[in-house]
């Protein structure tokens, strides 16, 4: 893969044809087996697989798990053989004893504040990136990745970081299944929180269909 100086992020979800993010508060309700392989692919040919904390404490986040076959595929590509999970907090409030520092075979990131205590999660082996006072600035922590050379960013979400990501305008692809699925009220949507002061047009790159699962690929329109 061609060398890349700048971030580029690719962000991934799965969403009720309702709009829903989650059922019981998780998104494997609304996933599929062709969902996965996308959701594989994305971590495939990743740098860095970015998540918010909300999201890694749902979801008990651990190290990206890749086959012997997909590391060596990845160091043909020009890639580590595994990419660290760096999950974003404001608060730094992840349990050092937890998965996403015992259960993984490269040390996570986490990219939080200023204001947050970090030494345990240094004392956990974690390499901890500060990008802001009291909000993470996310074009600073992009440009921190990329310092490393963590430039392909895929983004496993969930709402807060993405609400966020779209409102500094770093969204450069969607990778977005639709569940066939009517979840019903009460679930939030897939970008919730921060407002965005304008839409962002986007192109459709890719339509797949599995199963009545629909596999949306959604590209930034350059100058749009
Ligand atoms: N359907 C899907 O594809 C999908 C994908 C992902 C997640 N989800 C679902 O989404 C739910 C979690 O939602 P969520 O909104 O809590 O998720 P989230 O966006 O992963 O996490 C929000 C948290 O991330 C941190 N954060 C986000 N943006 C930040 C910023 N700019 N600066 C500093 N910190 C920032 C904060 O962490 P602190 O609280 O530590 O300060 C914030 O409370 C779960 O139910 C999960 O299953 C679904």
């Amino acid at each position: 893969m061609t060398a890349m100086s700048r971030p580029w992020v690719q962000v991934n979800f799965v969403s009720s044809a309702d709009g829903a993010v989650a059922v019981d508060q998780l998104s494997e309700g609304l996933s599929h087996p062709a969902d996965k392989r996308i959701f594989l692919m994305g971590r495939l040919l990743a740098d860095v697989i970015l998540v918010g904390a909300g999201t890694a404490r749902a979801e008990g986040y651990r190290g990206a798990r890749i086959t012997p076959a997909r590391a060596a595929r990845r160091v043909s590509l020009g890639l580590s053989e595994v990419p660290p999970i760096a999950v974003v907090t404001r608060s730094g409030e992840l349990d050092p004893a937890g998965p996403l520092f015992t259960d993984t075979k490269v040390p996570p990131i986490v990219i939080t504040t200023e204001k947050a205590p970090r030494t345990a999660l240094e004392r956990a082996g974690a390499e901890v990136l500060v990008a802001g006072t009291d909000d993470v600035d996310l074009h600073r922590a992009l440009a921190l990745l990329a310092e490393r050379g963590l430039c392909r960013v895929d983004c496993e979400g969930g709402p807060a970081l993405f609400a966020d990501l779209i409102a500094a305008d770093l969204v450069d692809q969607l990778c977005l299944t639709v569940a066939p699925l009517l979840a019903g009220a009460g679930e939030r949507r897939i970008a919730d929180g921060r407002p965005t002061p304008e839409p962002r047009r986007m192109d459709l790159a890719s339509v797949l269909f599995e199963d009545g699962f629909t596999m949306l690929r959604y590209r930034r329109r350059e100058g749009g």
